[in-house]
């Protein structure tokens, strides 16, 4: 069976990437990729060429090719990949445009602003045959892996909670947004919950409140219960504005399950009720955060494995984000296949190029898309 998307044969040489965004995100991007010897930096694309120049610069390549274009940059530079480090708006059409023209793309989450325009990634990821990954950065992470590693000695893991408490006055954009906490973080919980439990949501019910000393404008704390696929049930409760005894970025996690328990605060080595058997393997080391998932991206483009966050395994994290709002905003519980179709029928009226429209209609069902199995192979 042959991949999913073209693969770039390892010759030797570092893949020669571009990093979309120069800022702050960006800069912890370039930093990494002028790091890793797997791939080397050819040039730096931002609307706001001075900030382009401005992050060259600082990594001590003044002369490093910049410009606002991501296809014409990486065309001039000889690039085979980009790293899309923009906006979440302009995640769709730099993606779009990078893909295109026959590059393989990793993005920073979320995989777009809305489910919609991730389907559409999708269908113009599969009509041009090139991988887009999203990185979900804190699914790097070897604690968490041993978290799911110990938990599958548990017997059936049936609940899966995290609590995320935390007070940081960032200024900016996130204290005047709607919906701080579940947009702009909890993704991140949500999509780790999928990975502990190897299972894709169902139904959510949430509510969103701010509490009477939040400095948000949107509403900071909020409590999900999402039904999994295989009938477990992951629990969320968070806040943005809770002094004192805060947890870890990652959130505090307990794995229940028929035989015992898993306690991870996301900071340490989770700890088990139940002991590994004597013989146990130590889970992979996945990296750590974003030097994780570029090594990933660089294994799938040269080898044609999966990666943890290629678009169509991706988008669920989104739709559990999107399926949430609904729910706070509604006060019901919220299914996500209904959410899904009607993201798919947004995509499908949206969509301005006629042969990734020609993709999206072929498929049978968002689930199935997603899966992958409509993909041609
Ligand atoms: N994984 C994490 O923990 C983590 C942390 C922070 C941010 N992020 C994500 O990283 C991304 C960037 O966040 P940030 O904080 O760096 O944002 P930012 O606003 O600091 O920088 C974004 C940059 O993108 C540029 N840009 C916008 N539209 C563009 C376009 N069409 N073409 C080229 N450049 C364009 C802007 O000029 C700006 O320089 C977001 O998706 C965010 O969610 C992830």
């Amino acid at each position: 069976m042959s991949t999913p998307f073209a693969t770039i044969p390892d010759d030797g040489t570092p893949l020669r990437v571009i990093v979309v965004g120069a800022g702050g995100m960006g800069r912890a991007w370039l930093r990494t990729v002028q790091e890793s010897p797997l791939v080397e930096l050819m040039g730096i694309v931002d609307l706001d060429l001075a900030a382009a120049a401005d992050a060259a610069a600082s990594l001590g390549r003044p002369d490093l090719p910049v410009g606002v274009g991501t296809a014409q940059l990486a065309s001039d530079v000889g690039a085979q990949a980009v790293i899309n480090v923009t906006v979440p708006a302009a995640h769709h059409p730099v993606t779009t445009e990078a893909l295109a023209a026959g590059l393989p793309v990793l993005g920073e989450k979320p995989v777009a602003s809305t489910v919609a325009q991730g389907l559409s990634l999708a269908a113009a990821s599969e009509l041009h045959g090139q991988l887009f990954m999203v990185s979900q950065s804190r699914r790097y992470n070897k604690h968490l892996f041993s978290a799911k590693h110990l938990s599958s000695t548990l017997g059936a893991v049936g609940i899966v909670s995290a609590e995320f408490f935390k007070a940081p006055h960032f200024g900016g954009f996130r204290d005047a947004m709607d919906h701080p906490l579940l947009l702009d973080m909890a993704i991140h919980q949500f999509d780790m919950a999928r990975f502990l439990l190897d299972a894709d949501p169902v139904s959510v019910l949430c509510e969103e409140y701010n509490p009477s000393w939040s400095w948000y404008r949107g509403d900071a704390g909020s409590t999900a219960i999402f039904e999994m696929t295989g009938g477990g049930r992951f629990v969320f409760t968070g806040s943005w504005c809770s002094p004192g005894q805060e947890t870890s970025w990652n959130a505090s996690w307990r794995i229940s399950g028929e035989h015992g328990t898993v306690l991870w605060d996301g900071d340490n080595a989770p700890v088990s009720s139940v002991p590994p058997p004597s013989d146990a393997v130590n889970p992979e080391d996945p990296g750590q955060e974003i030097a994780g998932s570029l090594r990933d991206f660089v294994a799938a483009v040269r080898t044609g494995s999966t990666p943890m966050g290629r678009v169509h395994q991706n988008i669920m994290s989104l739709a559990m984000v999107e399926a949430a709002i609904l729910s706070a905003s509604t006060g019901v519980r919220v299914s996500v296949d209904s959410l899904l179709e009607d993201s798919y029928q947004q995509a499908i009226l949206a969509e301005r190029d006629p042969a990734v429209l020609e993709v999206l209609k072929s498929w049978t069902s968002v689930r199935t898309a997603l899966a992958g199995e409509s993909v041609a192979l």
